[in-house]
């Protein structure tokens, strides 16, 4: 026997990322919307009514100190995907529309991009919200996922005032946006639905995922499957299960339908027999959109929401789950949806792509509880731009605020930073919080009777020069604009457009 092959082979074995056996494991990914910090039960909601996200945060690890990288949808999503900050990729600023030009590049490289070439199976269901764009290029089955079922955009980006959003037939609250056509339901790139039926939609996504589930595991097929949901963002809905169901109303309801969707994917990989060789992990894209009231989220203690850089806009709830492999408890280490992108590829064991990444591998704090590669968390706008660079910066325990904004979606609430009327402000000397005796962000430390924080502020400065130095921003892709010809039609060539885009 050649004994030097099998010490090689033992090292081998030992040092591999993902040294749990043969088989790669499976990563489900659960991404929800507008969802603050305040949202679930596990972090201190009274009535919101979360049992499946409860148990995954009470027999995992539970995130107290992760970030999103933007206050609204598209740029944190082209982010989570990438592992690059959204300014790399030119996902700003702001969202995409349903008939934008642009997409995330397809030259950027996705989680699914990063684990397709070892066998996985891949797919997404829910909101994509990284463009369409012409001949459909943008979708996610030209980013890696061999399967699409969803709404490609945020579903209030179309008209909605005549929709069921709560069965029997509650309609949706608001009119939502008009004058495009209204949110389609798609399978792969074709339009299976228009509009889509609200109150079915949680239905057949559960379905889908229950069969690609059972169908890899019963391959042997080590899969991926990414569930951004759109439940919690306005309009709020909700299938006859829960409907009425929550202590919360229609914010309650929707977000207990989604819940139960987790537990039916927690249910499917127990029923497949692969719930013990599968991490999942649970955020959301950004803060609460506080305009909507009580139909909003709520960021809990923390400051304003929604498209705002306070702690509020950006800092989310974070759960890691894979029972045995994961020990329970509370981590206090800083983390982000940058850092997604590396841990899967190193637990997979799949080479990182050669591109300047912002993410870290999260390992240590998951298998250790070891401290974080992470030191620093920078915050970006909703409309970043080289002339300004970033609004601010947190290092350690320490967040530096150079520019403060309030926004239009994190109204109603009684702080008046918040709200749209707060214009453009900078600081010099920046503001600076105590996030760990302060993480309501509410007594500025940098004053004059407060001399011993200068150092703390020039090691920020010079962190803040570092990270900037190395940004180079991609061209704006939602800056090209937009062509009503690109809306997802049923009927393509039908008229008058919008409205006879119309399937059921
Ligand atoms: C993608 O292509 C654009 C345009 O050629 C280029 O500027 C950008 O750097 C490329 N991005 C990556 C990740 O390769
Ligand atoms: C989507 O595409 C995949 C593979 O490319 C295919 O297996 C699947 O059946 C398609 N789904 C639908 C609903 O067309
Ligand atoms: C909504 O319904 C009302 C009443 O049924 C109808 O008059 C109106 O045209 C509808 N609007 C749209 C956008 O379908
Ligand atoms: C999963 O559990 C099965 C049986 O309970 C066991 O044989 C297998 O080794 C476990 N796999 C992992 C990755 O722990």
């Amino acid at each position: 026997m050649d004994f030097s092959r099998l010490v090689i082979f033992v090292f081998a074995t030992v040092l591999s990322p993902n040294s749990v056996g043969a088989q790669p494991p499976n990563f489900i990914l659960l991404f929800a919307d507008d969802l603050g910090f305040g949202d679930l039960a596990s972090y201190g909601h009274p009535s919101s009514l979360t049992p499946n996200l409860d148990k995954l945060a009470s027999q995992g690890l539970r995130f107290t100190d992760f970030y999103c990288t933007s206050p609204v949808c598209s740029p944190s999503r082209a982010a989570l995907l990438t592992g690059r900050y959204q300014t790399r990729s030119g996902v700003y600023p702001g969202v995409f529309y349903p008939g934008s030009k642009g997409g995330l590049p397809l030259n950027e490289t996705t989680i699914a991009e990063v684990l397709k070439p070892l066998g996985y199976a891949t797919a997404i269901i829910g909101k994509w919200h990284l463009g369409l764009g012409s001949d459909r290029m943008f979708l996610p089955t030209n980013q890696g996922f061999d399967h699409y079922l969803g709404i490609p955009y945020s579903h209030d980006q179309g008209p909605c005032h005549n929709l069921t959003c709560f069965p029997p037939d509650i309609k949706c609250f608001g009119t939502c946006d008009l004058g495009v056509v209204t949110v389609p339901l798609m399978a792969n790139d074709t339009v299976k639905q228009q509009p889509v039926s609200f109150p079915d939609l949680e239905k057949a996504y559960s379905d889908f995922a229950t069969q690609f589930i059972s169908t890899s595991a019963s391959r042997k097929q080590p899969f991926f499957l990414y569930y951004p949901s759109h439940h919690t963002h306005y309009p709020q809905f909700a299938g006859k299960g829960t409907t009425g169901k929550s202590l919360r109303g229609p914010f309650g309801d929707a977000l207990m339908e989604f819940d139960g969707t987790v537990g039916k994917i927690m249910q499917a990989l127990q029923d497949s027999g692969v719930h013990n060789n599968t991490f999942v992990f649970f955020t959301a894209d950004n803060g609460p959109e506080l305009m909507r009231m009580s139909r909003g989220g709520n960021s809990g203690l923390l400051k304003c929401g929604k498209g705002t850089t306070y702690e509020g806009g950006m800092r989310e709830p974070a759960i890691a789950y894979w029972p045995g492999r994961i020990a329970r408890g509370v981590t206090h280490e800083l983390a982000s949806t940058l850092d997604v992108l590396p841990t899967f590829a190193a637990m997979a064991g799949a080479p990182l792509p050669k591109v300047p990444l912002d993410g870290f591998d999260m390992r240590n704090i998951l298998f250790n509880g070891g401290p974080s590669e992470r030191k620093a968390m920078f915050y970006y706008p909703v409309d970043p731009s080289e002339e300004y660079g970033l609004f601010a910066v947190r290092v350690g325990k320490y967040k530096a605020h150079y520019y403060t904004r309030g926004s239009a979606q994190s109204e109603t609430t009684p702080d008046h930073d918040c709200h749209i009327v707060a214009f453009l402000k900078y600081h010099d000397p920046p503001l600076l919080f105590d996030l760990e005796a302060d993480p309501s962000e509410n007594y500025n430390l940098a004053t004059p009777d407060h001399p011993e924080y200068k150092d703390v502020l020039q090691l920020i400065q010079d962190v803040k020069k570092q990270f900037e130095a190395g940004m180079a921003f991609g061209e704006s892709q939602v800056g090209k604009g937009i062509d009503p010809a690109l809306e997802p039609c049923c009927n393509p060539n039908c008229s008058p457009k919008p409205s006879c885009c119309a399937c059921s």
